[in-house]
Protein backbone atom coordinates (compact mmCIF):
# COMPACT_ATOMS: atom_id res chain seq x y z
CA UNK A 1 0.00 0.00 0.00
CA UNK A 2 1.27 3.37 -1.18
CA UNK A 3 -0.10 6.76 1.15
CA UNK A 4 0.08 10.34 0.08
CA UNK A 5 0.30 11.87 3.20
CA UNK A 6 0.61 15.01 5.69
CA UNK A 7 3.95 16.72 5.52
CA UNK A 8 5.08 15.45 9.40
CA UNK A 9 5.56 12.01 8.05
CA UNK A 10 9.29 11.61 7.02
CA UNK A 11 10.63 8.42 4.90
CA UNK A 12 12.16 7.10 8.31
CA UNK A 13 8.80 7.66 9.76
CA UNK A 14 6.94 5.47 7.09
CA UNK A 15 9.81 2.35 7.68
CA UNK A 16 9.48 2.73 11.41
CA UNK A 17 5.38 1.68 11.13
CA UNK A 18 6.19 -0.68 7.90
CA UNK A 19 4.41 1.46 5.47
CA UNK A 20 5.17 0.99 1.96
CA UNK A 21 6.30 3.79 -0.13
CA UNK A 22 4.53 6.93 -0.31
CA UNK A 23 3.49 8.29 -3.74
CA UNK A 24 4.75 11.28 -4.71
CA UNK A 25 1.29 12.72 -4.28
CA UNK A 26 1.27 16.14 -1.95
CA UNK A 27 -1.54 15.40 0.68
CA UNK A 28 -4.03 18.12 -0.21
CA UNK A 29 -6.58 18.81 2.38
CA UNK A 30 -10.20 18.59 0.54
CA UNK A 31 -13.65 19.22 2.06
CA UNK A 32 -15.17 15.94 1.85
CA UNK A 33 -18.91 14.99 3.01
CA UNK A 34 -18.94 10.86 2.87
CA UNK A 35 -22.48 11.17 1.12
CA UNK A 36 -20.57 13.05 -1.67
CA UNK A 37 -18.33 10.49 -2.80
CA UNK A 38 -14.85 10.02 -2.37
CA UNK A 39 -13.60 12.73 -4.26
CA UNK A 40 -9.55 13.46 -4.57
CA UNK A 41 -8.00 16.21 -5.53
CA UNK A 42 -7.15 17.10 -8.85
CA UNK A 43 -3.04 16.40 -8.15
CA UNK A 44 -4.19 13.10 -6.42
CA UNK A 45 -6.23 12.33 -9.58
CA UNK A 46 -3.55 12.63 -11.90
CA UNK A 47 -1.02 11.41 -10.30
CA UNK A 48 -3.40 7.74 -9.74
CA UNK A 49 -5.09 7.86 -12.79
CA UNK A 50 -4.70 5.41 -15.19
CA UNK A 51 -3.17 2.72 -11.95
CA UNK A 52 -4.24 0.06 -11.20
CA UNK A 53 -4.63 0.92 -7.13
CA UNK A 54 -7.32 2.38 -4.94
CA UNK A 55 -6.71 5.73 -3.14
CA UNK A 56 -8.59 5.81 0.16
CA UNK A 57 -9.04 9.25 1.83
CA UNK A 58 -9.32 8.33 6.04
CA UNK A 59 -11.10 11.84 7.22
CA UNK A 60 -10.38 11.04 10.45
CA UNK A 61 -7.05 11.99 9.40
CA UNK A 62 -6.73 13.53 6.67
CA UNK A 63 -4.22 10.89 5.26
CA UNK A 64 -4.82 9.41 1.90
CA UNK A 65 -3.53 6.09 0.94
CA UNK A 66 -3.22 4.06 -2.42
CA UNK A 67 -3.58 0.77 -2.54
CA UNK A 68 -2.55 -1.84 -5.10
CA UNK A 69 -5.14 -3.61 -6.96
CA UNK A 70 -4.23 -6.77 -7.60
CA UNK A 71 -6.58 -9.44 -9.79
CA UNK A 72 -9.41 -7.53 -9.17
CA UNK A 73 -8.88 -7.42 -5.46
CA UNK A 74 -6.84 -4.87 -2.34
CA UNK A 75 -4.97 -6.73 -0.02
CA UNK A 76 -7.26 -6.56 3.37
CA UNK A 77 -4.10 -6.71 5.28
CA UNK A 78 -2.99 -3.80 3.73
CA UNK A 79 -5.71 -2.01 5.50
CA UNK A 80 -4.84 -2.44 8.87
CA UNK A 81 -2.06 0.14 8.15
CA UNK A 82 -4.32 2.72 7.76
CA UNK A 83 -4.47 4.10 11.74
CA UNK A 84 -5.87 6.94 13.84
CA UNK A 85 -2.44 7.19 15.82
CA UNK A 86 0.24 4.21 17.39
CA UNK A 87 -2.81 2.74 19.47
CA UNK A 88 -5.13 1.98 16.96
CA UNK A 89 -5.18 -1.59 15.45
CA UNK A 90 -6.04 -0.38 12.12
CA UNK A 91 -8.82 -0.24 9.34
CA UNK A 92 -10.41 -3.77 8.80
CA UNK A 93 -13.31 -4.95 6.55
CA UNK A 94 -16.93 -6.31 8.10
CA UNK A 95 -17.99 -9.39 5.92
CA UNK A 96 -19.95 -11.45 7.57
CA UNK A 97 -20.36 -14.92 5.39
CA UNK A 98 -17.59 -13.60 3.44
CA UNK A 99 -19.81 -11.97 0.59
CA UNK A 100 -17.23 -9.97 -1.17
CA UNK A 101 -14.09 -11.58 0.40
CA UNK A 102 -11.72 -13.81 -1.80
CA UNK A 103 -9.54 -16.09 1.11
CA UNK A 104 -7.58 -17.47 -1.40
CA UNK A 105 -6.12 -17.74 -4.96
CA UNK A 106 -7.26 -21.03 -6.92
CA UNK A 107 -6.88 -22.61 -10.14
CA UNK A 108 -9.50 -25.74 -9.65
CA UNK A 109 -13.23 -24.24 -10.44
CA UNK A 110 -13.88 -20.94 -12.69
CA UNK A 111 -17.92 -19.97 -12.31
CA UNK A 112 -19.03 -16.56 -13.84
CA UNK A 113 -22.47 -16.48 -12.43
CA UNK A 114 -24.11 -14.14 -14.89
CA UNK A 115 -23.13 -15.96 -17.80
CA UNK A 116 -24.11 -19.54 -16.09
CA UNK A 117 -20.34 -20.41 -16.78
CA UNK A 118 -19.12 -23.31 -14.58
CA UNK A 119 -15.83 -24.93 -15.33
CA UNK A 120 -13.15 -27.04 -13.75
CA UNK A 121 -9.89 -26.39 -14.11
CA UNK A 122 -10.78 -24.67 -17.62
CA UNK A 123 -13.17 -27.78 -19.00
CA UNK A 124 -16.60 -26.51 -19.52
CA UNK A 125 -19.06 -28.56 -17.23
CA UNK A 126 -20.93 -30.00 -20.25
CA UNK A 127 -17.86 -31.27 -22.05
CA UNK A 128 -17.26 -33.14 -18.43
CA UNK A 129 -20.61 -34.08 -17.94
CA UNK A 130 -21.23 -35.80 -21.61
CA UNK A 131 -17.95 -37.04 -22.32
CA UNK A 132 -16.22 -37.51 -19.12
CA UNK A 133 -16.09 -39.84 -16.02
CA UNK A 134 -16.56 -38.70 -12.11
CA UNK A 135 -12.96 -40.57 -11.51
CA UNK A 136 -11.74 -38.55 -14.62
CA UNK A 137 -12.54 -35.69 -13.56
CA UNK A 138 -11.89 -36.57 -10.11
CA UNK A 139 -8.46 -36.99 -11.63
CA UNK A 140 -8.49 -33.43 -13.16
CA UNK A 141 -9.56 -31.43 -9.50
CA UNK A 142 -7.00 -33.31 -7.82
CA UNK A 143 -4.00 -33.31 -10.48
CA UNK A 144 -4.92 -30.60 -12.29
CA UNK A 145 -4.47 -31.76 -15.54
CA UNK A 146 -6.61 -34.85 -17.67
CA UNK A 147 -4.70 -37.89 -17.54
CA UNK A 148 -2.66 -40.00 -19.87
CA UNK A 149 -3.72 -43.44 -20.41
CA UNK A 150 -1.34 -45.00 -17.80
CA UNK A 151 -2.10 -42.32 -15.46
CA UNK A 152 -5.52 -42.47 -15.36
CA UNK A 153 -5.27 -46.77 -15.25
CA UNK A 154 -3.66 -46.53 -12.31
CA UNK A 155 -5.73 -43.83 -10.86
CA UNK A 156 -8.71 -46.59 -11.58
CA UNK A 157 -6.79 -49.31 -9.75
CA UNK A 158 -5.35 -46.59 -6.92
CA UNK A 159 -9.13 -45.95 -5.70
CA UNK A 160 -10.88 -49.25 -7.06
CA UNK A 161 -8.29 -50.94 -4.73
CA UNK A 162 -8.93 -48.71 -1.68
CA UNK A 163 -12.81 -49.18 -1.22
CA UNK A 164 -12.54 -51.65 1.39
CA UNK A 165 -12.42 -49.69 5.24
CA UNK A 166 -11.05 -51.60 8.17
CA UNK A 167 -13.21 -53.65 10.17
CA UNK A 168 -13.12 -51.32 12.95
CA UNK A 169 -14.96 -48.76 10.84
CA UNK A 170 -17.55 -51.00 10.37
CA UNK A 171 -18.01 -52.11 14.01
CA UNK A 172 -17.77 -48.48 14.88
CA UNK A 173 -20.79 -47.56 12.04
CA UNK A 174 -22.76 -50.58 13.40
CA UNK A 175 -22.69 -49.11 16.78
CA UNK A 176 -25.26 -46.17 15.78
CA UNK A 177 -28.72 -46.22 16.63
CA UNK A 178 -31.26 -47.98 14.47
CA UNK A 179 -32.25 -44.32 13.17
CA UNK A 180 -29.08 -42.18 13.00
CA UNK A 181 -29.24 -39.96 9.93
CA UNK A 182 -26.53 -41.15 7.55
CA UNK A 183 -24.97 -37.75 7.10
CA UNK A 184 -24.39 -38.04 10.76
CA UNK A 185 -22.53 -41.39 9.96
CA UNK A 186 -20.80 -40.40 7.39
CA UNK A 187 -19.26 -37.58 8.98
CA UNK A 188 -17.99 -39.34 12.51
CA UNK A 189 -16.94 -42.30 10.15
CA UNK A 190 -14.74 -39.83 7.89
CA UNK A 191 -13.35 -38.54 11.46
CA UNK A 192 -12.90 -41.54 12.73
CA UNK A 193 -10.41 -42.70 9.89
CA UNK A 194 -7.95 -40.30 11.11
CA UNK A 195 -7.18 -42.66 13.62
CA UNK A 196 -7.01 -45.62 11.17
CA UNK A 197 -4.55 -43.76 9.27
CA UNK A 198 -2.18 -41.38 12.00
CA UNK A 199 0.61 -41.18 9.45
CA UNK A 200 -2.09 -38.78 7.12
CA UNK A 201 -0.91 -35.89 9.89
CA UNK A 202 2.44 -35.43 7.57
CA UNK A 203 1.04 -33.32 5.81
CA UNK A 204 3.71 -31.89 4.06
CA UNK A 205 5.13 -35.16 2.29
CA UNK A 206 3.69 -35.32 -1.47
CA UNK A 207 3.39 -38.95 -1.99
CA UNK A 208 1.89 -39.47 1.98
CA UNK A 209 -0.96 -36.97 1.07
CA UNK A 210 -1.14 -38.34 -2.29
CA UNK A 211 -2.22 -41.62 -0.47
CA UNK A 212 -4.77 -40.14 1.74
CA UNK A 213 -6.24 -38.46 -1.42
CA UNK A 214 -6.86 -41.80 -2.50
CA UNK A 215 -8.07 -43.49 0.55
CA UNK A 216 -10.92 -40.97 0.93
CA UNK A 217 -12.38 -40.87 -2.80
CA UNK A 218 -11.80 -44.36 -2.39
CA UNK A 219 -13.70 -45.01 1.03
CA UNK A 220 -16.27 -42.40 1.11
CA UNK A 221 -19.09 -44.89 -1.32
CA UNK A 222 -18.66 -47.30 0.85
CA UNK A 223 -19.14 -45.41 4.13
CA UNK A 224 -22.09 -43.47 2.43
CA UNK A 225 -23.57 -46.80 1.72
CA UNK A 226 -23.12 -48.66 4.73
CA UNK A 227 -25.07 -45.80 6.32
CA UNK A 228 -27.47 -45.70 4.11
CA UNK A 229 -27.56 -50.00 4.57
CA UNK A 230 -27.88 -49.42 8.36
CA UNK A 231 -30.87 -46.95 8.53
CA UNK A 232 -32.73 -49.68 6.49
CA UNK A 233 -31.69 -52.50 8.83
CA UNK A 234 -29.85 -54.45 5.96
CA UNK A 235 -26.29 -55.90 5.83
CA UNK A 236 -23.62 -53.74 4.96
CA UNK A 237 -22.21 -54.78 1.40
CA UNK A 238 -18.51 -54.93 0.86
CA UNK A 239 -17.03 -53.66 -2.42
CA UNK A 240 -16.92 -55.22 -5.33
CA UNK A 241 -13.88 -54.56 -6.98
CA UNK A 242 -14.74 -55.64 -10.58
CA UNK A 243 -16.94 -52.79 -11.06
CA UNK A 244 -16.61 -48.86 -12.03
CA UNK A 245 -17.04 -45.95 -9.03
CA UNK A 246 -20.72 -45.66 -9.49
CA UNK A 247 -21.70 -48.95 -10.38
CA UNK A 248 -19.61 -50.09 -7.35
CA UNK A 249 -21.89 -47.73 -5.33
CA UNK A 250 -25.22 -48.80 -6.65
CA UNK A 251 -23.95 -52.30 -5.76
CA UNK A 252 -23.08 -51.35 -2.33
CA UNK A 253 -26.90 -50.04 -1.98
CA UNK A 254 -28.93 -52.32 -3.46
CA UNK A 255 -27.39 -56.02 -3.60
CA UNK A 256 -29.07 -58.21 -1.97
CA UNK A 257 -28.89 -61.59 -2.16
CA UNK A 258 -27.68 -61.83 -5.61
CA UNK A 259 -23.68 -62.77 -6.03
CA UNK A 260 -23.38 -59.82 -8.20
CA UNK A 261 -25.29 -56.81 -8.86
CA UNK A 262 -25.50 -54.86 -11.85
CA UNK A 263 -27.39 -51.57 -12.15
CA UNK A 264 -29.01 -50.83 -15.19
CA UNK A 265 -26.16 -48.89 -17.14
CA UNK A 266 -28.40 -45.99 -17.73
CA UNK A 267 -28.49 -45.36 -14.16
CA UNK A 268 -24.85 -45.89 -13.83
CA UNK A 269 -24.25 -42.79 -16.15
CA UNK A 270 -26.77 -41.01 -14.28
CA UNK A 271 -25.20 -41.23 -11.29
CA UNK A 272 -21.72 -40.67 -12.80
CA UNK A 273 -23.34 -37.32 -14.57
CA UNK A 274 -24.58 -36.22 -11.10
CA UNK A 275 -21.48 -36.90 -9.13
CA UNK A 276 -19.06 -34.87 -12.09
CA UNK A 277 -21.48 -32.03 -11.44
CA UNK A 278 -21.04 -31.63 -7.56
CA UNK A 279 -17.92 -32.64 -7.65
CA UNK A 280 -16.25 -28.92 -7.11
CA UNK A 281 -18.22 -25.72 -6.91
CA UNK A 282 -15.08 -23.19 -5.14
CA UNK A 283 -14.98 -21.48 -2.35
CA UNK A 284 -18.71 -22.50 -1.01
CA UNK A 285 -19.54 -23.08 2.69
CA UNK A 286 -18.13 -26.54 3.07
CA UNK A 287 -15.23 -25.66 1.37
CA UNK A 288 -14.36 -22.80 3.17
CA UNK A 289 -14.84 -25.18 5.94
CA UNK A 290 -12.58 -27.17 4.97
CA UNK A 291 -10.03 -24.86 4.04
CA UNK A 292 -10.35 -23.34 7.47
CA UNK A 293 -9.86 -26.40 9.21
CA UNK A 294 -6.73 -27.43 7.36
CA UNK A 295 -5.13 -24.02 7.74
CA UNK A 296 -4.64 -25.39 11.18
CA UNK A 297 -2.21 -28.41 9.00
CA UNK A 298 -4.71 -31.12 10.79
CA UNK A 299 -4.67 -34.30 9.38
CA UNK A 300 -6.89 -34.57 5.65
CA UNK A 301 -9.64 -36.50 6.91
CA UNK A 302 -10.48 -33.92 10.17
CA UNK A 303 -10.77 -31.35 7.23
CA UNK A 304 -12.56 -33.22 5.04
CA UNK A 305 -15.12 -34.28 8.14
CA UNK A 306 -15.10 -30.24 8.66
CA UNK A 307 -16.58 -30.03 4.92
CA UNK A 308 -18.58 -32.91 5.40
CA UNK A 309 -20.15 -30.97 8.72
CA UNK A 310 -20.89 -27.79 6.61
CA UNK A 311 -22.93 -29.82 3.82
CA UNK A 312 -25.28 -31.23 6.85
CA UNK A 313 -27.00 -28.18 7.40
CA UNK A 314 -29.87 -27.07 5.29
CA UNK A 315 -28.84 -23.72 3.82
CA UNK A 316 -25.91 -25.58 1.95
CA UNK A 317 -27.02 -29.30 1.24
CA UNK A 318 -30.40 -29.69 2.15
CA UNK A 319 -32.25 -27.57 -0.67
CA UNK A 320 -33.44 -30.93 -3.13
CA UNK A 321 -35.18 -31.90 -0.30
CA UNK A 322 -37.07 -28.93 0.47
CA UNK A 323 -37.69 -28.61 -3.37
CA UNK A 324 -39.63 -32.16 -2.91
CA UNK A 325 -41.47 -31.04 0.14
CA UNK A 326 -42.72 -28.21 -1.53
CA UNK A 327 -43.82 -30.10 -4.88
CA UNK A 328 -45.50 -32.52 -2.67
CA UNK A 329 -47.33 -29.41 -0.79
CA UNK A 330 -48.49 -27.81 -4.53
CA UNK A 331 -49.94 -31.10 -5.31
CA UNK A 332 -50.91 -30.82 -8.94
CA UNK A 333 -49.99 -28.62 -12.00
CA UNK A 334 -53.41 -27.00 -11.69
CA UNK A 335 -52.28 -25.11 -8.60
CA UNK A 336 -48.99 -24.11 -10.07
CA UNK A 337 -50.53 -20.58 -10.83
CA UNK A 338 -51.76 -20.00 -7.04
CA UNK A 339 -48.76 -21.15 -5.52
CA UNK A 340 -46.20 -18.72 -7.98
CA UNK A 341 -48.94 -16.17 -6.89
CA UNK A 342 -48.06 -16.77 -3.25
CA UNK A 343 -44.84 -16.75 -3.45
CA UNK A 344 -45.01 -13.39 -5.35
CA UNK A 345 -46.87 -12.02 -2.51
CA UNK A 346 -43.74 -13.04 -0.22
CA UNK A 347 -45.24 -15.70 1.63
CA UNK A 348 -42.87 -18.49 0.58
CA UNK A 349 -39.81 -19.18 -2.15
CA UNK A 350 -39.79 -20.86 -4.99
CA UNK A 351 -37.48 -23.77 -3.57
CA UNK A 352 -34.41 -24.81 -6.01
CA UNK A 353 -34.89 -21.07 -8.09
CA UNK A 354 -31.90 -18.50 -7.56
CA UNK A 355 -28.20 -18.67 -6.46
CA UNK A 356 -26.63 -16.67 -4.56
CA UNK A 357 -23.80 -16.39 -7.65
CA UNK A 358 -25.94 -17.62 -10.63
CA UNK A 359 -28.16 -14.81 -11.83
CA UNK A 360 -28.47 -17.00 -14.85
CA UNK A 361 -29.52 -20.43 -15.44
CA UNK A 362 -27.32 -22.65 -13.72
CA UNK A 363 -25.34 -25.39 -15.86
CA UNK A 364 -25.85 -27.70 -13.98
CA UNK A 365 -29.41 -27.70 -13.66
CA UNK A 366 -30.06 -28.17 -17.44
CA UNK A 367 -28.17 -30.76 -17.09
CA UNK A 368 -29.57 -32.33 -14.54
CA UNK A 369 -32.73 -32.21 -16.31
CA UNK A 370 -31.84 -33.99 -18.86
CA UNK A 371 -30.29 -36.81 -16.81
CA UNK A 372 -33.96 -37.08 -15.59
CA UNK A 373 -35.21 -38.47 -18.08
CA UNK A 374 -32.40 -41.18 -18.53
CA UNK A 375 -33.43 -42.10 -15.15
CA UNK A 376 -37.20 -42.44 -15.50
CA UNK A 377 -36.98 -44.30 -18.19
CA UNK A 378 -35.83 -47.28 -16.22
CA UNK A 379 -37.34 -46.18 -12.66
CA UNK A 380 -40.61 -44.75 -13.98
CA UNK A 381 -41.88 -40.99 -13.84
CA UNK A 382 -41.83 -39.34 -10.46
CA UNK A 383 -45.70 -37.84 -10.17
CA UNK A 384 -43.81 -34.81 -9.86
CA UNK A 385 -41.92 -33.70 -12.25
CA UNK A 386 -45.50 -32.43 -14.23
CA UNK A 387 -45.72 -30.00 -11.28
CA UNK A 388 -41.52 -29.40 -11.52
CA UNK A 389 -41.55 -28.60 -15.07
CA UNK A 390 -44.85 -26.62 -15.25
CA UNK A 391 -43.10 -24.59 -11.62
CA UNK A 392 -40.55 -23.48 -14.25
CA UNK A 393 -42.32 -22.51 -17.58
CA UNK A 394 -44.22 -20.81 -15.37
CA UNK A 395 -41.65 -19.32 -13.40
CA UNK A 396 -39.21 -18.26 -16.43
CA UNK A 397 -41.91 -16.06 -17.81
CA UNK A 398 -43.26 -14.55 -14.82
CA UNK A 399 -41.26 -10.94 -14.48
CA UNK A 400 -40.81 -11.26 -11.05
CA UNK A 401 -38.31 -14.19 -11.57
CA UNK A 402 -37.46 -12.75 -14.83
CA UNK A 403 -36.46 -9.16 -13.24
CA UNK A 404 -34.60 -10.72 -10.34
CA UNK A 405 -32.92 -13.10 -12.39
CA UNK A 406 -34.35 -15.96 -10.42
CA UNK A 407 -33.35 -19.54 -12.86
CA UNK A 408 -33.59 -23.00 -11.68
CA UNK A 409 -30.37 -24.00 -9.95
CA UNK A 410 -28.65 -27.59 -9.45
CA UNK A 411 -31.30 -28.57 -6.37
CA UNK A 412 -34.55 -27.90 -8.13
CA UNK A 413 -34.33 -31.63 -10.41
CA UNK A 414 -31.71 -33.49 -8.41
CA UNK A 415 -34.44 -34.07 -5.53
CA UNK A 416 -36.66 -35.88 -8.28
CA UNK A 417 -33.67 -38.03 -9.72
CA UNK A 418 -32.67 -39.42 -6.06
CA UNK A 419 -36.37 -40.10 -4.99
CA UNK A 420 -37.08 -42.26 -8.15
CA UNK A 421 -33.08 -44.02 -7.24
CA UNK A 422 -35.24 -44.72 -4.34
CA UNK A 423 -33.19 -42.49 -2.02
CA UNK A 424 -34.76 -41.47 1.27
CA UNK A 425 -34.46 -37.48 1.59
CA UNK A 426 -31.84 -38.08 4.31
CA UNK A 427 -29.13 -39.27 1.80
CA UNK A 428 -29.52 -36.50 -0.30
CA UNK A 429 -26.72 -34.57 1.23
CA UNK A 430 -24.77 -38.53 1.47
CA UNK A 431 -25.01 -37.91 -2.18
CA UNK A 432 -23.04 -34.77 -2.49
CA UNK A 433 -20.67 -35.24 -0.17
CA UNK A 434 -19.30 -38.65 -2.14
CA UNK A 435 -18.54 -36.71 -5.19
CA UNK A 436 -17.53 -33.45 -3.51
CA UNK A 437 -15.03 -35.53 -1.65
CA UNK A 438 -12.51 -35.21 -4.97
CA UNK A 439 -13.31 -31.00 -4.92
CA UNK A 440 -12.89 -30.95 -0.98
CA UNK A 441 -9.32 -32.33 -1.78
CA UNK A 442 -7.81 -30.45 -4.38
CA UNK A 443 -8.78 -27.30 -2.58
CA UNK A 444 -7.30 -29.07 0.57
CA UNK A 445 -4.21 -29.69 -1.96
CA UNK A 446 -3.84 -25.98 -3.19
CA UNK A 447 -4.12 -25.02 0.56
CA UNK A 448 -1.29 -26.52 1.94
CA UNK A 449 0.91 -25.82 -1.16
CA UNK A 450 0.11 -22.20 -1.24
CA UNK A 451 2.92 -20.29 1.00
CA UNK A 452 0.09 -17.20 0.48
CA UNK A 453 -1.95 -19.01 3.42
CA UNK A 454 -2.26 -19.02 7.23
CA UNK A 455 -4.04 -20.02 9.81
CA UNK A 456 -7.65 -19.07 9.17
CA UNK A 457 -8.52 -16.31 11.87
CA UNK A 458 -10.83 -13.52 10.80
CA UNK A 459 -11.25 -10.44 13.24
CA UNK A 460 -14.24 -9.65 14.76
CA UNK A 461 -15.52 -6.55 16.04
CA UNK A 462 -15.83 -6.51 20.00
CA UNK A 463 -18.81 -5.85 21.02
CA UNK A 464 -19.47 -6.79 24.99
CA UNK A 465 -18.60 -5.68 28.21
CA UNK A 466 -14.85 -4.47 29.23
CA UNK A 467 -13.07 -4.33 32.49
CA UNK A 468 -15.62 -5.96 35.41
CA UNK A 469 -15.44 -6.66 38.59
CA UNK A 470 -15.81 -10.33 39.11
CA UNK A 471 -17.92 -10.77 42.29
CA UNK A 472 -17.80 -13.75 43.97
CA UNK A 473 -20.55 -16.87 44.15
CA UNK A 474 -20.95 -16.22 47.70
CA UNK A 475 -21.26 -12.11 47.89
CA UNK A 476 -23.46 -12.23 44.57
CA UNK A 477 -25.91 -14.72 45.82
CA UNK A 478 -26.02 -13.32 49.52
N1 LIG B 1 -38.21 -17.54 -4.70
C1 LIG B 1 -38.79 -16.32 -4.67
N2 LIG B 1 -38.09 -15.16 -4.56
C2 LIG B 1 -36.76 -15.28 -4.45
C3 LIG B 1 -36.11 -16.53 -4.47
C4 LIG B 1 -36.89 -17.68 -4.60
N3 LIG B 1 -36.32 -18.88 -4.66
N4 LIG B 1 -34.78 -16.32 -4.35
C5 LIG B 1 -34.61 -15.01 -4.25
N5 LIG B 1 -35.81 -14.36 -4.31
C6 LIG B 1 -36.05 -12.93 -4.33
C7 LIG B 1 -35.89 -12.34 -2.94
O1 LIG B 1 -37.10 -12.33 -2.24
C8 LIG B 1 -35.37 -10.97 -3.27
O2 LIG B 1 -36.47 -10.20 -3.70
P1 LIG B 1 -36.58 -8.65 -3.29
O3 LIG B 1 -35.44 -7.99 -4.00
O4 LIG B 1 -37.93 -8.23 -3.77
O5 LIG B 1 -36.43 -8.59 -1.81
C9 LIG B 1 -34.48 -11.17 -4.47
O6 LIG B 1 -35.01 -12.34 -5.12
C10 LIG B 1 -33.01 -11.42 -4.12
O7 LIG B 1 -32.95 -12.48 -3.16
P2 LIG B 1 -31.75 -12.70 -2.17
O8 LIG B 1 -32.22 -13.53 -1.03
O9 LIG B 1 -31.10 -11.40 -1.85
O10 LIG B 1 -30.74 -13.52 -3.06
P3 LIG B 1 -29.49 -14.30 -2.53
O11 LIG B 1 -28.52 -14.32 -3.64
O12 LIG B 1 -29.02 -13.79 -1.22
O13 LIG B 1 -30.09 -15.75 -2.25
C11 LIG B 1 -30.64 -18.01 -2.46
C12 LIG B 1 -29.77 -16.86 -2.98
C13 LIG B 1 -30.43 -18.19 -0.94
C14 LIG B 1 -30.17 -19.31 -3.13
C15 LIG B 1 -32.11 -17.72 -2.77
O14 LIG B 1 -32.27 -17.54 -4.16
C16 LIG B 1 -33.05 -18.82 -2.25
O15 LIG B 1 -33.43 -18.78 -1.09
N6 LIG B 1 -33.41 -19.81 -3.13
C17 LIG B 1 -34.24 -20.90 -2.71
C18 LIG B 1 -33.41 -21.93 -1.94
C19 LIG B 1 -32.52 -22.74 -2.85
O16 LIG B 1 -32.93 -23.22 -3.89
N7 LIG B 1 -31.26 -22.94 -2.41
C20 LIG B 1 -30.29 -23.73 -3.13
C21 LIG B 1 -29.18 -22.90 -3.68
S1 LIG B 1 -28.07 -23.91 -4.64
C22 LIG B 1 -27.07 -24.70 -3.52
O17 LIG B 1 -26.87 -24.24 -2.43
C23 LIG B 1 -26.35 -25.98 -3.90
Amino acid sequence: MTRTTTAQDTRAERRRSKLPRIVDVPFQHVSYLPNEGAAVTDETDVATQGRDSLTIRDNRTGNEYELPIIDGTIRAGELGNIKVDDHDPGLATYDPGFVNTASCRSAITYIDGDKGILEYRGYPIEQLAEKSTYLEVAYLLVHGELPSKQQYESWQHEITYHTFVHENIKAFMEGFRYDAHPMGMLLASVGALSTFYPESSSISDAANRHMQVVRLIAKMPTLGAWAFRHAQGKPYVYPDNDLGYAANFLAMLFRMSEAKFLADERLIQALEVLFILHADHEQNCSTNAVRSVGSSEVDPYSAITGGIAALYGPLHGGANEAVLRMLRRVGSVDKVPEFIAGVKAGKERLMGFGHRVYKNYDPRAKIIKRACDDVFAVTGVNPLLKIAVELEKIALEDDYFVSRRLYPNVDFYSGLIYEALSFPPEMFTVLFAIPRTSGWLSQWLELVTDSDQKIARPKQIYTGKRGLDFVERFERWA
